[in-house]
């Protein structure tokens, strides 16, 4: 039995190109991060356990870059939503723009920058905010940090609970992402068929089933999306 769908929730599915207008690259666009890293290297665990010391510097970089940066007019739209709607946002971005935009409800299926921790089952983490994680720095349990990010092959978080909320959400807007990284990417089929269903990027190879394709760039579209929808809920 499929739980009921809430009126006035809207649930954000989103990816690099939301932050792309914040100057933070995307990972497969022209320039993109795996255009000039290897994934391999940088984002796995053979590659921690081959270069640590590069690994961390890869995200040092990018929490650096991601603290520098500011949330744009797209992630601001999205947190003035919560005025009139029950809204989750589920990420697979690691950096911090949505809650600093005022998002209060942000999901971190891939991690975020901000946290490090350690390498033990325990997987204990530690608010670092833009500090860098350096070779011979500790978890309590005697384990080198590393950035709490999930890397290519190991497990994705809060799947269960990111599916519950796009199956009860009455609105579903994904933004900014390819799409081509599971089983995140698969978390659009959990949206049902009488959902409202939006897909904001650049370019889509394959739209998922029931979903409105909106061409362009998130700044472009979703500040008109979320003002429509934002008087929508005034006219109930
Ligand atoms: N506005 C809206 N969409 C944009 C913009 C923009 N300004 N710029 C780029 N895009 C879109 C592109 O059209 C593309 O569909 O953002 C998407 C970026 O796709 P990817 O680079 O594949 O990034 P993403 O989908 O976030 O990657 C998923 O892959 O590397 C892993 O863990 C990493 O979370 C990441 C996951």
């Amino acid at each position: 039995m499929k739980p009921e769908i809430q009126s006035n929730k809207i649930v954000i599915l989103s990816g690099s190109g939301i932050s792309a207008e914040s100057g933070i690259p995307t990972f497969r666009d022209a320039n993109g991060l795996w255009h000039n890293y290897s994934w391999e290297a940088v984002a796995s665990p053979a590659g921690w356990r081959a270069h640590p010391e590069v690994v961390l510097e890869f995200y040092n970089e990018r929490r650096k870059h991601s603290a520098e940066a500011q949330p744009n007019i797209a992630h601001c739209a999205i947190a003035a939503l919560e005025s009139a709607y029950e809204v989750v946002v589920i990420t697979q971005n690691v950096d911090d723009l949505h809650e600093r935009a005022g998002s209060t409800n942000v999901i971190h299926v891939h991690g975020q920058l901000n946290y490090a921790r350690g390498t033990s089952d325990a997987r204990r983490r530690y608010r670092i905010n833009a500090a860098p994680i350096l070779m011979g720095q500790l978890c309590e349990d005697g384990t080198q940090l590393r950035p709490d990010i999930v890397w290519f092959g190991e497990d994705v978080e809060y799947m269960t609970e990111s599916r519950r909320h796009i199956e009860t959400a009455a609105k579903v807007l994904v933004v900014g992402t390819s799409l081509s990284v599971f089983p995140a990417a698969s978390l659009v089929k959990a949206a049902r068929g009488r959902a409202e269903k939006i897909l904001v990027a650049l370019d889509m190879d394959k739209l998922p089933f029931g979903f409105k394709f909106m061409r362009g760039k998130a700044g472009s579209i979703i500040p008109f999306l979320c003002e429509r929808w934002l008087e929508e809920a005034s006219k109930n």
